[in-house]
Formats: structure tokens, sequence, C-alpha cells
């Protein structure tokens, strides 16, 4: 992945995170916010099975310090973690420094503004994503990363009446205007962007099937169609 130069708009982000990576495990996991993350982790665990348990190259957006990264780099062949912020990607490697893990890669960059090079049997972004300024530009190029058949796991936010007040308080303390996203717009930036099998749920706070908080999307990237066979659908 060839880094270029962090445009000034995500400057505000990279020096966020710089900041709180020494504290940011604690507060995701002892504060308020522990909600929103345990949920996350506990939908991460019950896709890691199907989607990481054995995967091949994995490509983590936003991988910050690693909560999601160690597990999967236990059970995957390579873990790719791209992350902005400096202080994060030096959280995640000294974390698997300490556990001996060896087969995770970090890229420091904007994933929004670098090349990816390779393909990846999984990409998955866990609480990033709404931070990018075109997700459907960015869903596009990293589903054109993925192998045929692969998928793109991530867990984002979803627009709806109190994830509005969580945008409020976050762009009070982080300056940043976080988007979030309706099931029917991501469908459809998904399939424009050449999945299929999507699959989209919402969590946290569902009020009365009015859906949550919180969207998990597993989208597959289509299979290139297969050439009809000779000779097969020809009729007498
Ligand atoms: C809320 S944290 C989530 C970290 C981790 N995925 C987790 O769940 O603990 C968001 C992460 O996205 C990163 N990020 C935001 N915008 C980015 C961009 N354009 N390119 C790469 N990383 C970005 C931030 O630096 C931060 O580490």
């Amino acid at each position: 992945m060839s880094c270029t130069e962090i445009p000034n708009a995500v400057r505000k982000v990279e020096l966020f995170y710089d900041d709180l990576a020494p504290t940011y495990d604690h507060e995701q996991f002892q504060t308020a916010v522990s909600l929103s993350k345990r949920k996350e982790c506990e939908l991460f665990s019950a896709r890691f099975p199907e989607l990481f348990a054995g995967a091949g190259r994995v490509l983590e957006v936003g991988a910050g310090t690693g909560i999601f990264t160690i597990p999967i780099a236990r059970h995957c062949r390579e873990v790719t973690a791209v992350d902005i912020s400096r202080n994060m990607l030096g959280v995640l490697e000294r974390k698997a420094a300490a556990e001996g893990i060896t087969n995770i890669r970090t890229i420091l960059c904007d994933v929004e503004k670098s090349g990816i090079e390779g393909t990846f049997s999984v990409i998955c972004a866990f609480s990033s994503l709404e931070y990018m300024s075109d997700l459907p530009r960015l869903v596009r190029k990293l589903v054109g990363r993925l192998d045929p058949g692969g998928v793109l796991y991530f867990i984002t936010a979803r627009r709806s009446f109190l994830r509005f007040f969580i945008q409020m308080g976050n762009a009070v303390r982080q300056k940043i205007w976080l988007k979030a996203y309706g099931s029917r717009e991501m469908r459809k930036m998904l399939r424009s962007a050449g999945c299929d099998h999507i699959e989209i749920n919402t969590h946290l706070f569902t009020v009365l099937n009015y859906g949550g908080m919180l969207l998990e999307v597993a989208a597959r990237r289509a299979m290139p169609e297969e050439p009809a066979k000779e000779g097969r659908e020809r009729r007498r």
C-alpha cells in the first residue's frame, strides 16, 4: 500500500486518536461507551468461526489498538492492519509483540487516499467506516480488493434518532461529524459495488423492530459468472 500525504480533513481524526491511544482500550471497556464495544465484540465472536477462523489474508480498516486484529491474527494466515493514527498502531504493535504474534502487518495511512495492494479473503472494519468522507467510493475500492467470493464484514453507525444524539456528542468531543447510514442505502451501496449475498442486521437499543444504533453488514463479492458449458443449453 502506498501512503500518500494525509490531507487536513482527516488530520483531526489522526490527532484525536494519537492523543487517545494510551487510554483507548480502558475507555472502550471501562466507561459508558463499553455498551457499544461489548455488543461489537459479541457480534464479532458470533461471526468468528464462519469468517475469520482459518481465513487467508485479512485486511482491517481502522484497526486502532487491535482489539479485533489480535484475535483475528491468532486464527488466520496474515492480517494487514491499516490506521491513520501512529499511536493507535503503536499500541497494537506492542500488544501483538507481547503475545508473540508475528503475522500482523501494520500500515500507517489514510485508507481513503492510499492504494491498497494485493487481495484479501476477508476485509473488515469495526467502528471506523463512520469516519470516511466518501464511503461509497471506499466500499467500491475495498470490494475490488476482495478475492471473488471474499467477504466484506463491518460494524458501523446506523442512522437513527438515538444515534443523532451520539453524533452530536461526538461533534463536541472530537470536532468530527461521524456519518451514519440506513440499511436501505447501505444495501444499495454494496450492490452497486459488486456484492451479492448481502446481510444487514441492526443492533443495540432496537425498539419494536425500528432498528438500533449499529449496522452489522456482511456482503460477498459476487463470483464471476460461470461460462455456459458448451452444448449444455442447446435444444433440438
Ligand atoms: C473508533 S476507532 C476503532 C478502532 C478499532 N477498530 C476498534 O474497534 O477498537 C476508529 C479508528 O479508525 C481510524 N481511522 C479513522 N479514519 C481513518 C482513515 N481515513 N484511514 C485509516 N484509519 C482511520 C482511527 O485512527 C481509529 O483508530
